[in-house]
């Protein structure tokens, strides 16, 4: 009924939804169960900022992605789950056996005393007992905060406390690739520097061998044996929060993205249901992590508010090899795949080899998602994996924005390699320049920015209001700032440029410049450090760091400044998480700073691109002499 099936179609929607947005989200919002109806669709500033959808409506999101479901769909399997080991038999959830795991998981929650409000973290394995320890924690209306589980124990430790959870739910350990990581001790290190855990609940995964904490540490399998499978789902507000998800920005510490529940119940429903031209017999596939909000919004809520069968992917795209997606779409019979522009650069860098033994017959739609697709990755991804028969939706959004904002619709809108193309329905966005001014024409570049809000849009930062305020509400009066660089063809198409500020996107993953170089100057030799990112060619955007070092250490000794080199790697590694260590490492005598003291980012990203010749002025610096040594060293 919501889903657009042409291009003029697609035209005369969007026109409604601009017209009339609140009557465009209620037609959506009222084929969901609700306990109770909403009095009033929205009230919105952006000044505070404070937006709220469905005012007073009573729901558990739940029974929208479950309960729903089962008269008709019971038997469907909600949940596949290929392991990372494809040896292992893989494992398959009917819409009625996941409701029953989450009902018996919403009882233990309850026999440890988890209600209404209590923060939830879990630090889990792509395993299905994550997307049912998720469902469980939205049933019984505690505030799932998922960790990706690469990430440290120090991040651990601060998305822990900042929202002050009371209850881990972890496992021993996990598969990825050939290798093992040993979460519950990671988790075991982390715990020491938390105060508000009460309870840890542990799957067993992998089997290694692990402590257990007498009166703190449970065991998952000792408990769901003996939770009852009835559960009757807590009535929730429209506007309670779901769930916190953390996220770099551009200073400080990560921070929680709040959304609330029926605002993103209504808009994962229908991007997911758009986007990719959902029908009753597909079998999706979104190779993200749960650990972030792809994997949020489209492998769990998405799919699951639409009845879909899911896949839940453990392993890594390169294992056992490179052809391993491609495998699994074989495998499954994979209808619609979603997955990030630098898995495609590196499978692309793996050769034909890997995907030529494959049929691929199955898929429909292909996408993209988490960084700026190069021409080159697109049409590669359309040739060899789409075979020109499916089209390539790629989709522009923000952890902030919780689902699809500009995107084709498959089979829908006209495709042009490169352009997340036009807004969704419901979905503003305008260009400005950087004094805010609007910019009305086509064929400009400015900063993208929304002037109306959609259903999902972040409400706040956990515990710090202001923040949300002036990381996306501040920058220019009456809109949302995104971050991100955009350009406006012809056509009116948009081409997302990438982010303005200093907020790197490495393999897809965010990473706040401030935070790699906090992190690196607590390596003790370290006096300071500068980040930005250069383009690589698989992972988008590599990190560059310039470093400087304490006096008394000798620069001229190779073998001490490449351990050197390794060891701020290694701190970066514990104190984030691998996927933030630097690529390159330059030792530099100072850095090019404003006689402020700021540092001067323009300059460093010009010679970590090897742009040299093109440094602009830099007589106002501090000290310009410097440049010129950090030139001498650079390493392209
Ligand atoms: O710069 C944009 C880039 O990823 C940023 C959002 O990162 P995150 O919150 O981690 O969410 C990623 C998954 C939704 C954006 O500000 N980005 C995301 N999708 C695209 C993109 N850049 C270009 N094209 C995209 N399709």
């Amino acid at each position: 009924m919501h889903k657009i099936i042409s291009f003029e179609q697609y035209k005369q929607v969007y026109k409604k939804s601009v017209e009339d947005p609140e009557s465009f989200w209620s037609d959506i919002a009222d084929g969901f169960q609700w306990q109770k109806k909403y009095d009033k669709v929205l009230e919105w500033n952006f000044r505070d900022p404070d937006v709220k959808w469905f005012i007073n409506g009573k729901l558990n999101i739940t029974e929208n992605c479950l309960d729903r479901h089962l008269e008709k769909l019971g038997n469907k399997p909600a949940i596949i789950w290929e392991p990372n080991d494809p040896n292992e038999k893989n494992r398959t959830l009917t819409y009625k056996e996941l409701l029953a795991e989450v009902n018996k998981c919403c009882n233990i929650l309850k026999k440890y005393g988890v209600v209404k409000g209590d923060r939830i973290c879990l630090y889990m394995p792509m395993i299905p007992e994550l997307s049912i320890a998720v469902l469980a924690c939205a049933r019984i209306g505690a505030i799932h905060s998922v960790v990706f589980a690469g990430f440290s124990a120090n991040s651990l430790v601060d998305r822990i406390n900042d929202s002050a959870c009371k209850m881990l739910i972890t496992a021993d350990g996990l598969f990825r690739g050939n290798k093992i990581v040993n979460l519950k001790e990671i988790a075991d290190i982390a715990l020491q520097q938390t105060k508000s855990i009460e309870k840890v609940i542990v799957y067993k995964r992998t089997g290694s061998e692990i402590t257990m904490q007498d009166g703190r540490d449970v065991w998952w399998h000792d408990e769901m044996l003996r939770a009852e499978e009835n559960f009757i789902a807590e009535i929730m507000d429209s506007e309670d929060p779901l769930f916190i998800l953390y996220t770099s920005g551009s200073t400080g510490k990560p921070k929680g993205v709040v959304h609330s529940i029926a605002g993103y119940m209504v808009f994962c429903y229908y991007t997911f249901l758009n986007v990719f031209q959902y029908e009753e017999n597909d079998i999706f596939w979104c190779t993200a992590d749960i650990g972030w909000v792809t994997g949020h919004s489209y492998i769990l809520y998405g799919p699951l508010l639409n009845g879909a069968t899911t896949v839940m992917f453990e392993g890594i795209p390169t294992y056992p090899d490179a052809g391993r997606f491609w495998s699994v779409i074989d495998k499954l019979k994979v209808t619609k795949f979603y997955t990030a522009p630098t898995a495609i650069r590196s499978l692309m860098a793996s050769g034909l080899d890997f995907v030529t033994p494959y049929k691929l017959n199955s898929l429909k739609v292909i996408g993209s998602v988490g960084e700026p697709i190069n021409e080159e990755a697109w049409h590669w991804y359309d040739e060899n994996i789409g075979k020109k028969k499916c089209p390539v939706v790629d989709t522009w959004w923000q952890t902030e924005t919780g689902g699809i904002m500009i995107s084709p619709i498959a089979n829908v809108t006209p495709t042009k390699p490169t352009f997340a193309t036009l807004p969704l329905p419901g979905v503003q966005p305008v260009l400005v320049d950087n004094e805010g001014k609007e910019l009305t024409e086509n064929n400009v570049e400015g900063l993208l920015c929304m002037k109306f809000p959609w259903p999902s849009i972040i409400r706040t930062t956990y515990g710090d209001h202001e923040r949300c305020r002036l990381n996306y509400f501040a920058t220019f009066p009456n809109l949302y700032f995104t971050g991100d660089g955009c350009r406006r063809d012809e056509d009116g198409y948009y081409r997302i440029i990438g982010r303005v500020d200093d907020v790197l996107n490495v393999s897809g993953h965010r990473l706040g410049t401030a935070e790699v170089e906090n992190a690196i100057d607590e390596h003790p030799h370290i006096v300071e450090s500068a980040v930005v990112g250069y383009p690589h060619e698989i992972k988008g955007q590599g990190i560059y760091a310039f470093v400087i070092i304490e006096t008394q250490v000798d620069t001229s000794d190779e073998a001490y400044t490449e351990k050197l080199k390794k060891e701020i790697s290694e701190v970066v590694s514990k104190i984030i998480s691998p996927i933030a260590k630097p690529d390159k490492i330059q030792i530099v005598p100072g850095l090019p700073k404003t006689r402020s003291g700021k540092i001067m980012r323009r300059i460093l990203r010009k010679i970590a691109e090897g742009e040299m010749s093109n440094l602009g002025d830099i007589t106002t610096l501090l000290d310009p002499g410097v440049v010129e040594e950090i030139i001498k060293g650079a390493r392209l």
